[in-house]
């Protein structure tokens, strides 16, 4: 089966495919157990329990050697411990370096299984299958790899590229809400901060994405991908401070998510609200108008994702930002946009600006 769209991304090492289309699992799982004679495949409790029987059931008419490891789902699997279960499977299985790893799930099991598979035996094969609506349009492009420690996100990690990535955007369209809307704000940022047209396209089709229309969410997946591709191609290892731009909303809600722990809000939700906080300060900062603000929080609540940041705990938010990844001698960076469909990374932000924003964010837990 061909799939409807197909884009590349180019990388130091070669070339990486992306297939789009909506509806083809077994198609997916027929292609790659077609080019993988071994593999392992890599998922959660509860995408195994919707998909893992097609998806292998097809694998496995193809390639017979073939095996499914399922960790426990959520953000707490993320970690050096879940790796070195999966590293003591691997071996019981016979996973050398001619086989695949196949990473079939949300951000979480594609940043594990992508780690793994950077570092088992050196670095073998890696195809991501992402099922979240997040991990389609972000996290399985683009190679960034890693786990959290219990303080800090994605301090350990490398960069490795996937061989190929498979999306079925039927998958997103069956999330839980949550789940789907934080893959929503994902898309959301690519907007404000690469492309007006995509932004003023996702302000026009509110009612399609709440209802997410198969064909809509396969433009958008695609048009997502697009501008990741761009990105990663001109700065693929973060260097320039051009793959920087795609942590607009990112300083904020990392520390969010850190002081109010892991899983409380989701990761795009915590984006959302730092991407509000994020305005605030362009506008304090003149580099937006009240109008950027006022679209960009219309455009999140009408896609029913939260803005408002939690109206207690700021100190330890402000601490937290100091160890973000981006933050230069404790000093925090942030993404701000320069008008809509420009972000730029700024430094030198006072801290007074910053507890501002976050001020006139805030109103309601979540
Ligand atoms: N999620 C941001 C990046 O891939 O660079």
């Amino acid at each position: 089966m061909q799939p409807q769209s197909k884009l590349v991304v180019e990388h130091s090492a070669g070339e990486c495919p992306i297939y789009i289309d909506s509806g083809w699992l077994p198609g997916i799982a027929d292609a790659i157990g077609r080019s993988t004679p071994r593999c392992a495949v890599i998922t959660d409790a509860n995408v195994e329990k919707l998909y893992a029987a097609e998806f292998f059931q097809s694998l496995n008419q193809q390639s017979s050697q073939c095996v499914l490891l399922t960790i426990a789902p959520g953000e707490s699997s993320k970690s050096l411990d879940t790796a070195i279960d999966l590293y003591q499977q691997l071996l019981s299985a016979g996973i050398d370096r001619q086989s695949t790893i196949v990473a079939l799930g949300g951000g979480v099991v594609g940043d594990l299984a992508g780690f793994v598979a950077a570092t088992w035996q050196r670095g073998i094969r890696l195809i991501q299958v992402p099922t979240s609506l997040l991990a389609q349009v972000d996290s399985s492009v683009g190679g960034k790899t890693g786990v959290n420690l219990p303080s800090a996100k994605n301090v350990v990690g490398a960069f490795w590229q996937p061989q190929e990535v498979y999306i079925d955007t039927k998958l997103a369209g069956t999330l839980p809400d949550v789940e789907y809307t934080s893959g929503l704000a994902e898309v959301v940022k690519y907007g404000a901060i690469l492309d007006d047209h995509l932004f003023a396209s996702l302000e026009s089709r509110v009612e399609q994405l709440n209802r997410r229309d198969p064909q809509v969410l396969v433009d958008i997946v695609l048009r997502c991908c697009q501008l990741k591709a761009s990105v990663v191609k001109r700065d693929e290892r973060e260097t320039t401070g051009q793959r920087a731009i795609l942590n607009y909303g990112h300083t904020f809600g990392h520390a969010i998510e850190s002081v109010f722990g892991y899983g409380k809000y989701p990761h795009g939700h915590a984006v959302s609200i730092g991407m509000m906080a994020a305005a605030r300060l362009a506008q304090a900062m003149g580099r937006v108008d009240e109008d950027f603000v006022e679209r960009q929080c219309n455009l999140l609540t009408a896609l029913q994702i939260p803005t408002r940041f939690p109206a207690e705990r700021h100190a330890e938010v402000i601490e937290v930002m100091k160890h973000d990844k981006k933050a230069i001698d404790g000093h925090p960076r942030f993404v701000l946009p320069r008008g809509m469909g420009h972000g730029e990374l700024v430094e030198g932000v006072s801290p007074d600006k910053i507890a501002d924003a976050m001020q006139r964010s805030a109103g309601g837990s979540k």
